[in-house]
């Protein structure tokens, strides 16, 4: 019996440890995959141009809205035919991992 509290209470705190990270990681990893760091350099907070955007630690709500903005050509000013043809292999849901990482991007 005590051997099988302690084998649920280690799956308890595995389970735990994975989905806290998840979604971080998941993001994170998109941000390199997908291109997004060779313009916006590391974590969104080293872009390469004085006027490409910093990204890290930005509202996750905005980051998201703007994503989809420049994908969807609704925001078509600037730079942004620049990033325009990354975004197009970006989906929502990628797009919102995206986000909520560099938000929290320290
Ligand atoms: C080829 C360079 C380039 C790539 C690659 C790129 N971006 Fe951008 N991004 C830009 C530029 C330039 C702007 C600013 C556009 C403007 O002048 O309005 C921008 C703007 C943004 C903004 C809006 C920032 C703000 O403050 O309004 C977000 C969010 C963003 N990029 C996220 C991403 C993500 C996520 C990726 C990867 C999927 C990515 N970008 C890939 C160049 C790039």
């Amino acid at each position: 019996m005590h051997r099988k509290m302690t084998l649920l209470g280690l799956c308890a705190a595995l389970a735990t440890a994975v989905a806290g990270t998840a979604v971080a990681a998941d993001g994170q990893a998109l941000y390199t995959s997908k291109g997004c760091a060779a313009c916006h350099g590391e974590a969104g907070g080293a872009p390469i141009m004085p006027i490409y955007p910093k990204l890290k630690g930005q509202n996750e709500q905005y980051l998201l809205n703007q994503m989809k903005d420049i994908k969807s050509g609704a925001r078509a000013n600037g730079m942004t035919a620049a990033m325009k043809p990354t975004v197009a292999n970006v989906s929502d849901e990628e797009m919102a991992a995206i986000a909520g990482y560099l938000a929290g991007a320290q």
